[in-house]
């Protein structure tokens, strides 16, 4: 997969890409990352990116003919047929499954806002926006490197045991369940039984209940559109209505 990076802070992004999996997801080429400074496509002496917005108020805005120009240019350096993302409060709120969709993606082309935000002729240039959820960034950036961090992760070969993709938060519409390591007793809390029982059958059953039980407690918004028998949504719905009172 490759994604393009448009912002005016590239020099951001160098420690994430080359840390951990992320890191090692470049090094192997499973994902390719190419940062591009939105200032190379400024027309004035002061590369200026930004311009005080019509109708007065406070701040900055970004100014369109830099984007437009880039993202020319940004497209053609590739066949790949690409998804570009804006990065906004506004955007739809990036969750497990919009992740699971752009990681099947074979380019996204991420555009970080700054100051007050884009001409808002900016968005007719892109595919779909994106937030991280309803609180305010001073830049797309870190957004950014979410967006990248979340897709890696889940590009074959990527992670190195594919279960922990298959199994972790989300994946059903579930919470995980509950994980141990060692030791078996700490400060007098014990692990489970069962999952030193080395029953794997019944592991796998604890862990579901528990993934079920732990999502009506935290997320009972979860359980509609999680994937459930109706013995298991009965399950989740007690546990719901218990929590609730
Ligand atoms: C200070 S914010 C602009 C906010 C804008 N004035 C508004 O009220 O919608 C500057 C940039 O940070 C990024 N940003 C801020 N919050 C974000 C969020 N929750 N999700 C994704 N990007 C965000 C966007 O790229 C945005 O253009």
């Amino acid at each position: 997969m490759r994604i393009d990076l448009l912002t005016i802070l590239p020099d951001m992004f160098a420690p994430m890409l080359s840390a951990s999996i992320v890191g090692r997801a470049c090094a192997t080429g499973a994902l390719d990352v190419v940062t591009h400074d939105l200032r190379d496509w400024t027309a004035d002496r002061h590369r200026s990116t930004d311009d005080a917005p019509f109708g007065g108020g406070p701040g900055m805005v970004m100014k369109p003919e830099p984007v437009y120009r880039a993202l020319d240019d940004i497209r053609a350096m590739s066949q790949l047929p690409s998804t570009v993302i804006v990065l906004s409060p506004q955007g739809r709120r990036l969750d497990q499954d919009l992740v699971r969709d752009l990681a099947k993606r074979p380019r996204l082309v991420l555009v970080c806002g700054r100051y007050e935000g884009f001409d808002e002729r900016i968005l007719a240039r892109a595919d779909m926006e994106v937030s991280l959820g309803d609180y305010v960034l001073t830049g797309g950036e870190l957004a950014a490197m979410v967006v990248i961090d979340a897709v890696a992760r889940l590009q074959p070969g990527v992670l190195g045991h594919e279960q922990s993709a298959a199994d972790e938060s989300f994946t059903e519409g579930l919470l995980e369940y509950p994980q141990y390591t060692r030791p078996a007793s700490f400060l007098g809390m014990d692990v489970p039984e069962v999952l030193t029982s080395g029953d794997h059958a019944r592991i796998a059953r604890w862990r579901r209940t528990e993934a079920i039980r732990r999502t009506a407690q935290r997320r009972p918004d979860l359980i509609a559109s999680a994937h459930l028998s109706e013995d298991e949504r009965r399950f989740a719905e007690g546990i719901a209505h218990d929590t609730e009172e």
